[in-house]
């Protein structure tokens, strides 16, 4: 019953883009429809709902300070569980469990926008748990549901410009032209071999933007976007080096906290579901919350279709889903009950 009512709000959400796909890129009039909702589903749960300077959405059953949530926002097109899941499942859970709060943080996908600023804040939550579909394959193939995350991978995003001279497509010989979008294609090509180089590494290029832009005319200036990643700083450093990039990273590698951890592994028991560890190569607002020194884990529900995300194709069942809330709901309790 519950998770049926988990399963329409993902649908209701999902519908707001007009799609294909989900459609709440952050800071958009979608996103923030997404939160209106979320806000009305809190104050049906009884919740006590606010709205901090970040533009993060809190829903408070009590002061513990017991935390779960995710995001709302999505990347164009993208899949109807990622974030929504965690905010949706959250709230029912917190409504089960009577204490804690729920957050909807905004703009996750772009640079955990909403959480990097909350995190600025004080107090911080004691302790945080973040339900996420795991958007990848290794739950799938290990034939369980769920699966508890061991660490998140450090990730930096940059942006490089190439510079070449504008010419006529007709008139200028091969010989002796400079063409921008040569160049950055030869880098794109350089980047992937970097991070198949580097152990647990990646490196994808999204974004790339030609100018002037006509089909007839050289290019003279391309501007692309890098997003790298590797499981330690030592090498997303290694790996920064090779793309050329002089950036911070917008997450640091992170463990997950022994205690939420442990409370995560013992429900799973209670249930008889077995415990699968794993790490998680995508960035969550659970790795800004922990590198703050929030005490944080994450439950992952398995995702079908081979692991898909950022996709429409992306998908969990229901079941699953219903086995999530179980265990989320019986872990938040135990950690509200001892505080550490
Ligand atoms: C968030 O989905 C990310 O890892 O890019
Ligand atoms: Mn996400
Ligand atoms: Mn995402």
């Amino acid at each position: 019953m519950r998770s049926v009512r988990v399963l329409d709000r993902l649908e209701e959400l999902y519908a707001i883009g007009g799609g294909p796909g989900a459609n709440r890129v952050g800071g958009s009039a979608e996103e923030q429809r997404a939160h209106d909702l979320a806000a009305a589903w809190m104050r049906e749960a009884g919740l006590e709902v606010d709205v901090d300077a970040a533009g993060n959405l809190i829903g408070r059953a009590s002061s513990s300070r017991v935390w779960t949530g995710s995001h709302l926002d999505s990347v164009p097109q993208g899949g109807k569980f990622d974030g929504a899941l965690g905010v949706v499942a959250g709230i029912e859970v917190i409504e089960r469990v009577g204490a804690g709060a729920v957050v909807a943080f905004r703009d996750e996908e772009r640079g955990c926008v909403g959480s990097s600023a909350f995190v600025e804040g004080r107090p911080l939550p004691e302790v945080f748990v973040e339900l996420h579909i795991e958007q990848g394959p290794v739950l799938e193939r290990r034939e369980a549901p769920l699966g508890v995350v061991t660490a998140i991978t450090a990730l930096a995003r940059g942006e490089r410009v190439f510079s070449g001279e504008v010419g006529h497509a007709g008139t200028t010989p091969m010989k002796g032209r400079h063409d921008a979008l040569c160049a950055a294609a030869e880098y794109i090509l350089r980047a992937r071999d970097a991070a198949s180089a580097i152990d647990g590494a990646v490196a994808t290029v999204g974004t790339i933007a030609v100018e002037p832009a006509a089909v007839n005319v050289i290019p003279g200036r391309v501007r692309l976007t890098v997003d790298a990643r590797a499981p330690d700083r030592e090498r997303l450093d290694a790996l920064l080096r090779k793309l050329e990039l002089d950036v911070t990273p917008l997450l640091e590698a992170v463990k997950m906290a022994d205690e939420p951890r442990q409370a995560l592994a013992a429900e799973l028991e209670r249930l008889g579901l077995p415990l699968v560890e794993l790490p998680s190569g995508a960035g969550h607002d659970a790795a800004v919350m922990a590198a703050a020194g929030v005490p944080t884990a994450m439950l992952f529900v398995r995702s079908l279709n081979g692991g898909v995300s950022h996709s429409p194709d992306e998908l969990s069942s229901k079941e699953d889903i219903a086995l999530a809330v179980d265990i989320l709901a019986g872990a938040l309790a135990r950690l509200a009950a001892n505080p550490s």
